[in-house]
């Protein structure tokens, strides 16, 4: 019986099938990413949505590099990136969370900045002399927007900007996020390294096996019983790829209710592509189900016809990961189309317990020192992929 033959498109240059990852889980190498990986890649901080209005504003830790992060819609519209912290003597100037502000205050010696980040106010302003107040402004942090994410810059420029980073995928994707409505969020903490957490995101090979019994049929069939992925495509940094739906998928009831009532969200696609961006499932694959997408290094994106999720990995030691992210759907109309995504939500659930049920293993594999490779077959492409652009980066 055949399989789908994977389309390779883009740099499969050096990539190599076996993997030296013994190294990840020590302390060298996380300093060595956290320096010359995660201050030198544009990462993913916040949505627009988030602060939608003039004065919006949302205060979070960066925790790899043990910042707290400011991102402010100013008085004029723009979104801005600072660090949060007073130029006086470097007091947080807003606890983490969100709001509104049109100055931020430090409750220190109560200096205060207008929210596109110039100082506003030095109390007792006489007692300093030859005050140079150019000095004093907000610290700022590179940001742009794409398509309504805030991407951050930690490093030192000169450095590319989103544009030159995303490459050809940064023309390819308008329109599309909009289209969804953020329905529920979640932050997960998992003991194991960041490296093997984010990969457990990157491969369909493991959906026959680890995911037999949540969806056992989602994708594959007759056509396709390896499920390989129709489609791969990889950039300098990033990568993407196409899941293959089952056309023979056997609806259950509860699948048939749900799609009665809202959009048939998984596993098939229920509509034709017309409209959709050319990023989105960019081969045109038949029985396509949804993309992935590497955001390098530490976001990953399901990309699907009604809904998208976001999932970030946030280093915090070499042997911790903190996973934040959120469900889009397509915005419900009535209660029927919200119970209907309610059905994908909890599926989707069940599916990720299932994605981060082997990471506290593999971590002590690779801890114990018995594990010092990982062989990797092409169905983990996007892996090869994400150890080489390391290697690249880091210079190894
Ligand atoms: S540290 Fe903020 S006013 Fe002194
Ligand atoms: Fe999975």
């Amino acid at each position: 019986m055949g399989n789908v033959e994977t389309v390779f498109k883009g740099n499969a240059e050096r990539l190599k099938r076996r993997v030296p990852a013994g190294e990840l889980t020590t302390p060298g190498r996380f300093a060595k990413e956290r320096d010359r990986i995660f201050r030198r890649s544009w990462i993913l901080m916040a949505k627009e949505y988030e602060i939608p209005n003039k004065g919006d504003y949302v205060a979070r830790p960066m925790p790899m590099l043990d910042l707290s992060v400011l991102i402010v819609r100013g008085a004029d519209g723009k979104v801005r990136g600072f660090h949060n912290i007073c130029t006086h003597r470097g007091n947080k100037l807003v606890p983490d969370g969100k709001g509104n502000l049109p100055h931020f205050n430090c409750r220190f010696h109560g200096w205060a900045f207008h929210n596109d980040g110039r100082l506003a106010v030095v109390t007792d302003e006489g007692q300093f002399r030859d005050l140079d107040k150019s000095l004093l402004d907000m610290r700022a942090i590179d940001t742009e927007v794409w398509n309504g994410h805030v991407f951050m810059y930690f490093g030192e420029g000169p450095h590319e900007t989103v544009r030159e980073w995303l490459g050809p995928m940064f023309d390819q994707y308008d329109g599309y996020f909009e289209q969804h409505k953020m329905i529920n969020s979640r932050i997960v903490d998992v003991r194991c390294n960041w490296n093997l957490a984010i990969n457990a995101f990157m491969e369909g090979y493991h959906t026959l096996y680890i995911h037999a019994k949540s969806v056992p049929d989602y994708q594959g069939g007759p056509s396709n019983p390896e499920r390989h992925r129709p489609f791969m495509e990889m950039f300098d940094r990033n990568i993407r790829y196409s899941a293959p739906s089952n056309p023979n998928h056997k609806q259950t009831r509860a699948e048939t209710l749900a799609w009665k009532y809202g959009r048939q969200a998984l596993p098939a696609f229920d509509g034709d592509m017309t409209g959709m961006p050319p990023g989105i499932n960019p081969a045109r694959a038949k029985n396509w189900a949804f993309d992935v997408v590497q955001f390098y290094p530490n976001t990953v994106m399901i990309l699907g016809n009604s809904f998208h999720i976001d999932l970030s990995f946030w280093p915090i030691d070499e042997n911790n990961t903190r996973l934040t992210g959120a469900n889009y759907m397509y915005p419900a109309k009535n209660l029927a189309e919200r119970l209907s995504q309610d059905f994908v939500l909890s599926r989707g659930r069940f599916v990720v317990r299932e994605d981060l049920s082997t990471l506290e293993a593999q971590h002590a594999a690779l801890k114990s020192g018995a594990l010092t490779h990982f062989q990797l077959s092409q169905q983990e492409t996007a892996l090869q992929h994400h150890y080489r652009v390391a290697a690249d980066i880091l210079g190894e």
